[in-house]
């Protein structure tokens, strides 16, 4: 018997049908397939289409079907966080917008902002709840329709970003699995590489800020490059170091996808075989915080019983982090 630990008893996901390929981007913008491929390997990308549709429905689709591969009924879910940087609207959060739609009437939920990070930030924080002994059920959502903040005249940023949901559910077990230990990082001074200005309490909306395209996610991509490859190889090498592992202890790192040469590039830095590194960029491009519970999801199947992970991410902000996760269960039983 361990002590009372945070697993991830489910893993579900959901991405909207629209495929936006590199070649209709040709259409938008002056770029071309090769370019997208060999900088960023992103193939394709999927886009959230509908009147009045907005992260709730991604969030949604993906709890929802969480909720029916764990038969787990919706009343005794005590909480859900959803993670996000797109939410349906300034208030109330999506969370709760979230619970409403899936039926979850005795849950309490909020949301949380840390970019590309929130996942991370999302999944430490319910973990932290599970292991209070208080709550039994809470669901961790990383979901972002980031089609509703790309300008789709700029080929540096709408060549890279695409919507998505991913959603895990958290449990209590004496366990010698689940949740381990995080490192979290965050750094204000990174806010001039990659923000969203206008709609804020700084820059409220008006004809102006619409005017000026600050509605739209705004990028700086090689500064921010380089942070993300130092972020997350620093805070992976500080996670093993302080958990006394290697990388062969590791059997996957399951990275946030914002650019496939930076997931080379931690590889390399921590001489990690990228064949153990999951990716699927090709697929999906940055959905921002819902990279990782997608990627978990697309990976449940390979990870077996007593897996040691590192989740890591890096985004706007700065924030950045990395997750040490012992897995629970044999994927293939599902
Ligand atoms: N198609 C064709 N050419 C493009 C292009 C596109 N979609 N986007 C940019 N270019 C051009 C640039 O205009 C530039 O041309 P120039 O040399 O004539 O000025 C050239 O390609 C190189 O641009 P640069 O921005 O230096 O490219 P890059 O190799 O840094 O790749 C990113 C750009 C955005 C892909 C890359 O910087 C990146 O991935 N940054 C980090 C993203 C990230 O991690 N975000 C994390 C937060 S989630």
């Amino acid at each position: 018997m361990g002590s009372l630990k945070a697993v991830i008893t489910c893993v579900n996901a959901y991405v909207p049908d629209y495929i936006l390929t590199n070649k209709e981007l040709e259409t938008l913008v002056d770029t071309n397939d090769e370019w997208i491929r060999t900088r960023t390997g992103i193939e394709e990308r999927r886009l959230l289409k509908g009147e009045g549709k907005g992260t709730s429905e991604l969030a949604s689709q993906a709890v929802l079907g969480l909720l029916e591969k764990s038969g787990t009924d919706p009343l005794d879910v005590d909480l859900i966080i959803v993670a996000t940087v797109t939410a349906d609207m300034h208030f109330p959060d999506t969370a709760t917008i979230t619970a409403h739609k899936t039926g979850m009437k005795n849950a309490f939920g909020f949301d949380l902002s840390a970019a590309c990070s929130g996942f991370l930030f999302a999944l430490t924080t319910g973990a932290r709840y599970v292991e209070s002994g208080n709550y039994k059920k809470v669901i961790v959502v990383g979901a972002d329709k980031m089609s509703s903040i790309m300008d789709f005249e700029d080929r540096s940023t709408c060549i890279l970003f695409g919507d998505g949901g991913g959603a895990v559910l958290l449990e209590p077990q004496e366990s010698p699995y689940g949740f381990m230990d995080s490192i979290l990082h965050s750094d204000g001074a990174g806010e001039q590489y990659l923000h969203m200005k206008g709609g804020g309490s700084r820059y409220p909306s008006t004809h102006e800020t619409v005017d000026k395209k600050m509605h739209y996610l705004f990028q700086d991509g090689r500064p921010v490059f380089k942070a993300a490859v130092k972020g997350m190889s620093s805070s992976i090498s500080a996670l093993l170091k302080k958990n006394a592992l290697s990388p062969d202890d590791i059997s996957w790192i399951i990275p946030h996808q914002a650019n496939k040469r930076i997931l080379n590039a931690v590889a390399d830095y921590l001489d990690f075989p990228i064949e153990r590194v999951a990716i699927n960029i090709e697929k999906y491009g940055n959905t921002t915080a819902a990279t990782i519970p997608i990627c978990l999801w697309e990976w449940e199947k390979k990870l077996k019983e007593g897996d040691n992970l590192i989740l890591t991410a890096f985004g706007g902000g700065f924030t950045w982090g990395a997750i040490y996760i012992k897995w629970a269960y044999n994927g293939n039983n599902n």
